[in-house]
């Protein structure tokens, strides 16, 4: 039996291939490589030493789907696949709707024809809005998202929860990401965006590179110690392992499970700018600039549900992040580009 990973060429799902991989279990992958390569997928299997099965195909294409359901025994999937640009989704409404929530409605569809009916779906933190309380536990209300990306999220885990009330046999795992960051410590594989980045530690390693000339720091004037915003950085490496930890909690048929995947440490924009000057040994030069629209001061876990029901925490802290984020990009200035 195998766990199916959709978008698993991307950047949190090449790493959870990984560690799959790795923990023995057999893997099967769909992209469309819209937002990725497929070196990403031939980095996986060298870093592992292990084959895996790759699919282009995309997950609204629902004969595509179909076959690879009747060929491969899926046991479980991992639904990674979605569109994520925050500002990209204001602009283009229609298409996130279409691709994040008819791509999952296609997705659990043939699921359910083929009798396949546990799923582990990527989540974000961005479905608290503006979180009620700090840290945040899963029992802090969703709120409003302020973009359209942000309510694709909070709709499919309603949605997902519907599934499982309509037929109980559906086991669903919600897993909130908080903000991911760092690499596999090979450098082999990491975060490659197009473009210019919206993520903070993108755009940094990409000042620290020389492609981007100074970072803008957005607003100096929160409610924070230092006045930037506050957020839960995780490696994607811990996230990786957290799915793991996911699949196996599928296997008590627990119906629908929440759980908040970060480390509940807050570091400011100042506080990365400085540990990944350090572990890249150059000076991030900045500047303040407005604050972004739709941005909060404030966001970091509470992560014990995890801890006591996923028996997962975040093992890597933050200088390994930004050790590990640097020697990526350092090594692939261009991404996965040659
Ligand atoms: P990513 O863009 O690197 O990975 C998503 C993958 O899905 C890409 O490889 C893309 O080619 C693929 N894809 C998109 N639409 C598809 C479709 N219709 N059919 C097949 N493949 C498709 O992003 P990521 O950072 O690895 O994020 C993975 C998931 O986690 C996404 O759902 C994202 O919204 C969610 N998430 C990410 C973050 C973050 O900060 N990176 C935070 C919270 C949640
Ligand atoms: C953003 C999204 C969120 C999404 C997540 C992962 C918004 C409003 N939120 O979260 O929905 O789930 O990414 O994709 O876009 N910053 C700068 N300069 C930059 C970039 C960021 O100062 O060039 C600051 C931000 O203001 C924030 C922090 O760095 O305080 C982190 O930003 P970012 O990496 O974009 O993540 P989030 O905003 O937390």
């Amino acid at each position: 039996m195998s766990i199916l990973v959709t978008g698993g060429a991307g950047f949190i799902g090449s790493h959870t291939c990984v560690e799959l991989l790795n923990a023995g279990y057999q893997v099967v992958v769909v992209d469309n490589l819209y937002n990725a390569s497929e070196k990403a997928v031939e980095r996986v299997k060298e870093i592992t030493g292990k084959d895996l099965t790759f699919y282009k195909a995309d997950i609204r294409d629902k004969e595509a789907m179909n076959a690879i359901f009747a060929k491969e025994e899926i046991e479980s999937v991992i639904h990674f696949a979605g569109l994520k640009a925050v500002g990209e989704s204001v602009a283009k409404p229609l298409e996130y709707y279409e691709n994040n929530i008819g791509g999952t409605i296609t997705l659990c569809d043939v699921m359910r024809n083929h009798g396949v009916k546990n799923i582990i779906f990527s989540s974000s933190a961005t479905v608290y809005g503006d979180p009620a309380f700090i840290p945040i536990t899963e029992e802090c209300p969703k709120g409003i998202c302020t973009n359209p990306y942000g309510w694709t999220k909070w709709m499919l885990e309603q949605i997902l929860t519907d599934l499982h009330t309509a037929d109980p046999e559906w086991n669903v795992v919600l897993l909130r990401y908080f903000n991911p960051i760092g690499a596999h410590k090979s450098g082999k594989i990491g975060e490659d965006p197009k473009g210019i980045p919206n993520n903070l530690m993108p755009y940094i390693t990409q000042v620290a590179i020389g492609k981007l000339e100074c970072l803008g720091v957005f607003g100096n004037d929160y409610d924070t110690p230092d006045g930037t915003g506050v957020r839960d950085y995780i490696h994607v490496v811990d996230l990786a392992v957290g799915h793991v930890r996911a699949v196996e909690k599928l296997k008590e048929k627990a119906g629908v499970s929440v759980y908040n995947l970060g480390t509940g440490k807050g570091y400011s924009v100042l506080d990365m700018v400085k540990a990944f000057s350090k572990a890249c040994g150059k000076e991030i030069p900045y500047q303040i600039k407005p604050r972004r629209a739709g941005d909060i001061a404030t966001c970091y876990c509470d992560a014990t549900k995890a801890k006591n029901e996923l028996h997962w925490k975040a093992e890597r802290g933050l200088e390994e992040m930004c050790e590990d984020s640097w020697r990526w990009q350092s090594q692939n200035p261009n991404g996965y580009d040659d």
